[in-house]
């Protein structure tokens, strides 16, 4: 099995770009010590908003710690306002892109069949997919959790091809836990990563034994060693704790203290 932890800061609508190079700054002095683990044993990645992109990647260079966008168009050009295309994130360095976090889906209206087209678009391109999946407090409550996830990845998935398969990474972030402070507990992460992975190893084949499966919404450095124990649990991706540099080096160095 290939699943080193992945570590992934999604910073949302925060950080202008000179922030974004002053935290890099500071985070690879924290991280310093654990550089030659870096790709080895655990990897890391941040998210920022687009306008920080390029900043970030020039103050990020050298260190190993990856590029990701928050966000991607499943069209290559053209007229769509607004839009940020794959291979713009490319040029730039990206090595993932988030689709279908739940924020892209409440407030913006994205449906499991746009999250689809942006999957399939993924294929052709080096910047690797991390799809997004997780359940309401409401769809919880009523025990249709696991229903809805495999629902999200089934359609998300659907007509993916191997070339996919081998790079994508997805996050599981149940909605009643983001930003709310609200952690799911090791063992619901578990249960719902274990049932992921099911899902995944079905629909695309024993590659997706090596899929990793992360965990987000409430991630901090006081919880993120018992998640990252979960075998499942092979990451995080980090919000609100994301932003200052010391909670998200503690949060990614605590992944390589699971066993
Ligand atoms: P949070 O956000 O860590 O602030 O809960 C996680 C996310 O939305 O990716």
């Amino acid at each position: 099995m290939n699943r080193i932890p992945l570590l992934v800061a999604n910073w949302k609508m925060n950080l202008n770009a000179g922030e974004a190079a002053k935290f890099a700054r500071a985070f690879r002095e924290l991280i310093a010590p654990a550089r030659a683990d870096l790709g080895q044993r655990f990897e890391i990645a941040i998210a920022p908003a687009y306008p920080a992109l390029d900043r970030l990647g020039q103050a990020l260079e050298g260190s190993g710690i990856g590029l990701a966008a928050q966000n991607v168009h499943a069209e290559p050009s053209g007229a769509f306002t607004g839009e940020i295309s794959i291979s713009m994130l490319e040029d730039l360095g990206c090595r993932y892109a988030l689709i279908g976090h739940s924020e892209r889906r409440r407030i913006f209206g994205e449906t499991d069949l746009a999250i689809q087209a942006k999957a399939k678009r993924l294929e052709e391109s080096p910047v690797a997919p991390i799809l997004c999946v997780g359940e309401t407090l409401g769809e919880r409550e009523a025990g249709s959790t696991l229903e809805i996830v495999a629902r999200q990845l089934d359609t998300a998935l659907d007509g993916a091809s191997h070339g996919l398969a081998s790079r994508l990474v997805v996050a599981y972030e149940p909605i009643w836990a983001i930003g709310t402070g609200r952690t799911a507990t090791p063992e619901i992460a578990q249960t719902v990563h274990a049932a992921i992975r099911k899902t995944l190893i079905a629909r695309l084949g024993s590659i997706a034994s090596d899929t990793r499966i992360l965990y987000g919404g409430s991630v901090m450095p006081s919880n993120a060693r018992e998640l990252l124990s979960q075998s499942d649990v092979n990451g995080a991706l980090v919000g609100g704790a994301s932003l200052d540099p010391e909670s998200f080096a503690k949060i990614a160095l605590a992944s390589l203290e699971t066993p």
